[in-house]
Order: structure tokens, then C-alpha cells, then sequence
């Protein structure tokens, strides 16, 4: 186990980390999280993820330590990890407490940071495309757990992936209670018809992809049209491209969809332009944002 843990800003070696077991995030998933990935050595766009955490925070009620103080721990463990590039996941639990589900019985947040060097997706998936699954699970509800909460509870997305894994597929791909397109099993999905770029609306229910709102923002200049809209599978089995965006995956290329091969069975022109784009806009997002992010405050 290498890397880097900071519990409450306490940092120690990841084989030596502990969480006490009353911990209610192990207990009940009761907790929020984050991945954050660096380019430079510059958590990626932070400010948008601290601002998703502390959404979750509030939908499920769970109080976090003030901005500055994560933000303070993340860079004194990216100091002293000293990675060339990492992967940070920010959890954020409710705490340990008595065995009760009542949550008013915790006894305050407890957070964790977890740095590791960063592990990029292999590059044959990139060249070659993936092949993703639709598992016979579905997505959540957002009357019941909403996907737009990141929380720690991540069974329907861990059942969907076994599912797809199982069956030879590399990801799954899940669709809502009513059949429309949602989203990957840790990431968005995006399909290009044409010119037009389509990605589900936060409506269907679905987790508010940082990398999903770059690729939005990005697409006019890629020469896309982006819009967000209702997908069925059969708009996805039809597109010349699907894609898969998250923070890890950056924009990655799906080529068979169940039994559908997608376009021409190879990674497409589109995701070619789209890649390259985002590949340089992070750079240059890093270079301008360093500075500000190693000041002192
Ligand atoms: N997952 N949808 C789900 C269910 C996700 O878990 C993620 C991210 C995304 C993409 O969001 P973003 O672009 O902000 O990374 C969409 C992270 C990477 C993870 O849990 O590993």
C-alpha cells in the first residue's frame, strides 16, 4: 500500500492509517468523498470539487471542516508526498458514534485523505476503445439517493461494474428506473452525432461531472454543438462516437455497447479533436493556477 494518508490532518503512511470501526462511513457509508487528480503537481480545478463535496455535504446534512482547513491539509500532503503527479480522493464521514443509524448521535466529521502516485488509465483504451455493458441494475432514483450526491455509498455503482466485469465488458453503463441513459459506473457519457455533442441532463440523475461540464464548455471549440438531452440507448447505439468523461479518464472512447459496435469500431475523429483540447487546456490551467494555489494564505 503506498502513498500518503492525512486523517484530520495527521499524516501518516498508508500502511499505517487507521479509521476506528465505529466510524459511521464504514458502517453505513455514511460519508462524501472527492477525486481530485493533479496536473503539475496542481490539484485540478479543487475550487469545483470542494463546491460539489460541499453540496453532498449539505443534501445529507453532514457538516464538513471549513474550506481552508481542507484545502490546508491537501497541500501539506501533497508536499510532503512529493508525487510527480497524484491522485488525492477527499473522504469526509460523519464521524464514529454509538451503533444507531440516527445520525444526530455522531459525534462530528472525520476526514481522510488519501495521495497516491497517480495511475493513469492503460493507453490501449485510449487507442482502441472500450467495451461497456448496460447491467441490468439501474441507477438509483433521485427520490431515493440522489447521483448527484457523492457519497460513500457506492453499492449501485459497485453492483453495475461487477455485473458488466463479469461478463467481459470493461465498464458499465447505467440507465435510470425509466430506461434513459444516466451515466458510467464512475463516469459521464457523452455521444456525438454529426456535429451535435449530447450528454444526459442533470434531470435524469446523475452525478455533476467536473470533466463533463469542461467537455460542454470545450466542445465549440472542438467544432461540436453540445447539448444536453434525454438519451435512450438506442441514440447511443446509433452515434458515430460514445464517449466516457471523469476526472481519471479525462475523455475516454467506448467502441461496443452490449452488442453494438459504435461508429466504425475504432476511437473517433471527435474524441481525437475532444482529447487533445482537454489534454492542453489542463496544462495551461495548472501553469496559471500554481501560483495561487502554493501562496500562502
Ligand atoms: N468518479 N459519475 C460518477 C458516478 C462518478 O463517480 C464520477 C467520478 C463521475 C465523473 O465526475 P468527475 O468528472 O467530476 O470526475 C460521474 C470519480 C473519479 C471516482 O469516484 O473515482
Amino acid at each position: 500500500m503506498t502513498g500518503l494518508v492525512s486523517i484530520d490532518g495527521e499524516l501518516t503512511p498508508a500502511a499505517e492509517a487507521r479509521v476506528p470501526v465505529f466510524d459511521r462511513g464504514f458502517l453505513y457509508g455514511d460519508s462524501v468523498y472527492e477525486v481530485v487528480r493533479t496536473y503539475l503537481g496542481v490539484p485540478f480545478h479543487l475550487e469545483r470539487h470542494l463546491d460539489r463535496l460541499e453540496r453532498s455535504g449539505a443534501a445529507l446534512e453532514l457538516r464538513l471542516p471549513p474550506r481552508a482547513t481542507l484545502v490546508a491539509w491537501i497541500k501539506a500532503a501533497l508536499r510532503q508526498a512529493a508525487n510527480p503527479e497524484s491522485y488525492l480522493r477527499l473522504v469526509v464521514t460523519r464521524g464514529s458514534g454509538p451503533i444507531s443509524l440516527d445520525p444526530t448521535t455522531a459525534e462530528g466529521p472525520r476526514t481522510v485523505l488519501l495521495v497516491r502516485p497517480l495511475a493513469p488509465y492503460p493507453a490501449w483504451m485510449y487507442a482502441r476503445g472500450i467495451a461497456v455493458a448496460i447491467p441490468a441494475i439501474r441507477r438509483n432514483a433521485r427520490a431515493a439517493l440522489d447521483p448527484a450526491v457523492k457519497s460513500g455509498n457506492y453499492l449501485n455503482n459497485v453492483l453495475a461494474l461487477g455485473q458488466a466485469r463479469r461478463a467481459g465488458f470493461d465498464d458499465a453503463l447505467l440507465l435510470d428506473v425509466h430506461g434513459r441513459v444516466a451515466e458510467g459506473s464512475s463516469s459521464n457519457v457523452f455521444c456525438v452525432r454529426g456535429r451535435e455533442l449530447s450528454t444526459p441532463p442533470l434531470e435524469t440523475g446523475l452525478l455533476q461531472g467536473v470533466t463533463r461540464a469542461l467537455v460542454l464548455a470545450l466542445a465549440p471549440e472542438a467544432g461540436l454543438e453540445p447539448r444536453e438531452r434525454e438519451l435512450r440507448v438506442e441514440d447511443l447505439a446509433a452515434a458515430d462516437e460514445v464517449w466516457l468523461t471523469s476526472t481519471l479518464r479525462e475523455v475516454l472512447p467506448v467502441v461496443r455497447l452490449d452488442e453494438a459496435t459504435i461508429g466504425g469500431g475504432q476511437p473517433g475523429p471527435c474524441f481525437q479533436a475532444m482529447a487533445a483540447l482537454f489534454g492542453e487546456r489542463a496544462l495551461a490551467w495548472a501553469r496559471a493556477a500554481g501560483p495561487d494555489f502554493w501562496r500562502e494564505p
